[in-house]
């Protein structure tokens, strides 16, 4: 017979000793309060409570033990991991609320803090002033024609009746692209919108045609080498002088008032015939300042009248150019500077300001659409 065998002690397995077991809690416990983020708490959980940790190891034990022992040592050790699970627990709960707290102060947004204000931007007056003018005449039954800035120098000058030496037509006017026999100009004028029209289009014409024109001039308050026109042109049958100034009546009312009074003065145009220079009623004195120094103009210099553009019924030789039968048809055509219009309607007194792209100019004019 074998001799009984010695009842197991327990406290003989040198991880089950009742004292490693509570060093082994405290040494847990204190790491979880010791723990400052969830980082931290992750590592002390896989050092107190993983598969290696010292009460994982005292665990494993409790199975060699006899049965006796098993129960004893099973519900310390148990009630020890119970612990330390619990306080990781605990500790966990606290610093997810902790983070989360965090996070709702820092990531939090202001909905009252000012925004950054998004800079408004306006439309050009001159563009706005050209879509204005246009519709005008599209209320009349006009359409808008157009055609390119850099344009054959027959289009610009010959079919306009502009003899080769006319002086407009020399360096000292005309851009030419290319060289000065290239064949091509920046557009000097409108008018070559006239032939472009009355080529591709079914009689009668009637068009306006808004652009910008070129010209070798240097920038001043009055000049700009690249400014803008509104062109006009009628074709029809039976059109007289009398519907071209009737038509630019109206337009001048629209433009700067009822009852303002325009004048068509003798004139000379190659592509007209006859010819007149379009004048406007000063809109400041309204030729007061007429024969009367004591209170001068300075905007019509006391002649009461400004210039505003050319005009006149279109020689045949223009009709001719465009195939136009000249016994049946007849037209009249006119052209404008928008910027003189806008300095008129505006009171604007520098060119410069017009073409210097400062948007505190623009925004003056409003944010027209
Ligand atoms: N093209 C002329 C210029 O730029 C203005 C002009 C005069 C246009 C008479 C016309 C016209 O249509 O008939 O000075």
């Amino acid at each position: 017979m074998s001799a009984p065998n010695n009842p197991y002690d327990p406290v003989g397995v040198s991880a089950l000793e009742p004292a490693a077991v509570q060093a082994a809690v405290e040494a847990a416990l204190a790491a979880i309060e010791a723990a400052a983020s969830l980082d931290e708490l992750k590592e002390v959980r896989l050092a107190h409570a993983g598969d290696r940790s010292p009460l994982a190891l005292a665990n494993r034990e409790i199975g060699a033990l006899p049965p006796a022992a098993k129960a004893d040592a099973g519900k310390r050790v148990g009630e020890a991991r119970a612990a330390v699970r619990a306080a990781l627990d605990a500790r966990l709960a606290q610093l997810e609320a902790d983070r989360d707290a965090r996070v709702l102060i820092e990531e939090s947004v202001d909905v009252t803090m000012a925004a950054p204000r998004r800079e408004a931007g306006a439309r050009h007056p001159l563009t706005t002033l050209m879509e204005r003018m246009c519709e005008v005449f599209i209320a009349m039954g006009y359409e808008v024609a157009e055609g390119p800035e850099a344009e054959a120098e027959w289009m610009n000058f010959d079919a306009l009746n502009v003899p080769p030496n006319h002086p407009a037509r020399t360096m000292q006017d005309t851009f030419f692209v290319g060289s000065e026999g290239s064949g091509v100009v920046l557009r000097t004028h409108t008018s070559p919108i006239q032939l472009r029209a009355m080529l591709s289009r079914e009689l009668p014409v009637y068009v306006v045609a808004p652009g910008r024109v070129f010209r070798t001039d240097e920038l001043d308050a009055t000049h700009t080498p690249v400014f803008h026109q509104i062109e006009g042109l009628a074709i029809d049958e039976g059109i007289t002088m009398a519907d071209l100034k009737g038509t630019l009546e109206h337009l001048a009312s629209a433009m700067f008032g009822e009852g303002v009074r325009i004048r068509l003065r003798p004139s000379y145009f190659p592509f007209t015939e006859p010819s007149a220079e379009l004048d406007l009623e000063c809109f400041v004195c309204r030729g007061t300042s007429v024969g009367n120094p004591d209170s001068p103009c300075r905007t019509c210099s006391s002649e009461g009248w400004i210039e505003w553009g050319g005009c006149g019924m279109v020689n045949p030789r223009v009709l001719q150019a465009a195939g136009i039968d000249t016994d049946r048809y007849s037209g009249f055509a006119f052209g404008m500077g928008v910027e003189r219009t806008l300095m008129f309607r505006h009171g604007v007194t520098d060119m410069r300001d017009m073409v210097e792209g400062d948007v505190r100019f623009t925004r003056a004019f409003g944010l027209e659409v």
